[in-house]
C-alpha cells in the first residue's frame, strides 16, 4: 500500500495550501469534467489555472481528449475549482491516486462535488446525447476488492466505514430535473445507475448483458471512486453521465462498436448543453 500511504493528510494539505497561496479564489464547489466536456471551464471568469505538472505531488493525466489542469474561477458568480481532465485507473494509478484531487477540493474548502463523465448507455430508453443523472452506482471495482479508501484510515478525512446509501444527493437530483424542464430538455434527461469498470478496453456483449441484469443503466471508467472519496469526507455529490454511445446487447446488433473518437465527438456536440446544466446547478447550489 505504498501508493495509498503516499497521499497522507499532510501531503493533501500541502497541495491545498499551495493552491490557496497562489489564488485568492475560495471555491465552494469542486467540478470534474468528463471526456469531451472540458469546455465548461471556458465559462469560468477571473480564472487562475494550474497545469497538473505545476502542482506539487500531482500525477500527470495522459489521455487524449483530456487536458490536464485545475482551473479556479467563478461560474455564475460562484467560486469553483474545476478539473479539466481527471485521472483514470487504466492509466496505471491506484484508485486512491485517481481520487486524490477530491480530498484537495475538501481541504481547499469545497462543500460540494459536481462530476460529469461520458458513458455507454445500457438502458434501452437512452439515446446518444442524452444525460443520465446518477441516482446510484454499482461499485464493481469495490465488489472485486479495490477501493480508494483501502489502507490506513485518517479520521481527519472521514470514518473507517462510511455509508454509501445516500451517495448522490436527492435534492440536487430534484433540482436538476426542474432545471431540465426549464431548459426544455426533459425528454433527454434520465435517472439511473452508473458503474465504473477498470478499462481501458470497452465491454464484451456478455459483460454488457451481465451489467444490464445487475441493474446498471450506464457504464464508464470513472467517477465512482471519486464519489466514494467525496462522501467519505462529507462532500455533497451531484453527478451526471453524457450517453455517448449505446451498448449492444447481442452479437448482430447494428450499433457501432464503442470507440474513443465517438465518445469524444458526442461530448463535443453536447458540451454546451452539459455546461449549461452545470452552470445552472452551480447557481442553484449557491442559492440553496
Ligand atoms: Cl460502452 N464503456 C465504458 N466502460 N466506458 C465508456 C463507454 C462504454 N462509453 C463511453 N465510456
Amino acid at each position: 500500500f505504498n501508493d495509498v500511504m503516499s497521499y497522507s493528510y499532510e501531503i493533501i494539505k500541502e497541495i491545498a495550501d499551495y493552491l490557496l497561496e497562489k489564488t485568492s479564489i475560495r471555491p465552494k464547489i469542486g467540478v470534474i469534467c468528463g471526456s469531451g466536456l472540458n469546455s465548461l471551464a471556458d465559462f469560468l471568469t477571473q480564472t487562475d489555472a494550474f497545469p497538473y505538472e505545476s502542482i506539487p505531488h500531482f500525477p500527470i493525466s495522459t489521455v487524449e481528449g483530456h487536458v490536464g489542469r485545475m482551473v479556479f474561477g467563478y461560474l455564475e458568480g460562484v467560486p469553483v475549482m474545476c478539473m479539466q481532465g481527471r485521472f483514470h485507473y487504466y492509466e496505471g494509478y491506484p484508485l486512491s491516486k485517481c481520487s486524490m484531487p477530491v480530498r484537495v477540493m475538501k481541504l481547499v474548502g469545497c462543500t460540494h462535488l459536481l462530476a460529469t463523465n461520458a458513458a455507454g448507455g445500457l438502458n434501452t430508453k437512452f439515446k446518444v446525447g442524452d444525460i443520465m443523472l446518477v441516482r446510484d452506482h454499482v461499485n464493481m471495482m469495490g465488489l472485486a476488492g479495490n477501493s480508494p479508501l483501502q489502507g490506513p484510515n485518517d479520521p481527519r478525512f472521514g470514518p473507517r466505514f462510511p455509508p454509501m446509501t445516500n451517495a448522490y444527493d436527492k435534492e440536487l437530483i430534484k433540482i436538476a430535473k426542474k432545471i431540465s424542464v426549464e431548459m426544455g430538455i426533459e425528454k433527454n434527461i434520465h435517472q439511473g445507475v452508473y458503474t465504473c469498470l477498470g478499462g481501458p478496453n470497452y465491454e464484451t456483449v456478455a459483460e454488457l448483458r451481465m451489467l444490464r441484469t445487475l441493474g446498471v443503466d450506464a457504464v464508464g471508467m470513472s467517477t465512482v471512486h471519486e464519489v466514494i472519496t467525496a462522501r467519505h469526507c462529507d462532500l455533497t455529490v451531484f453527478a451526471f453521465s453524457l450517453i455517448t454511445n449505446k451498448c449492444p446487447s447481442d452479437y448482430d446488433s447494428d450499433e457501432d462498436e464503442a470507440n474513443h473518437e465517438e465518445v469524444v465527438s458526442v461530448g463535443k456536440q453536447r458540451q454546451n448543453l452539459c455546461a449549461e446544466l452545470m452552470c445552472k446547478m452551480v447557481r442553484a447550489i449557491n442559492e440553496s
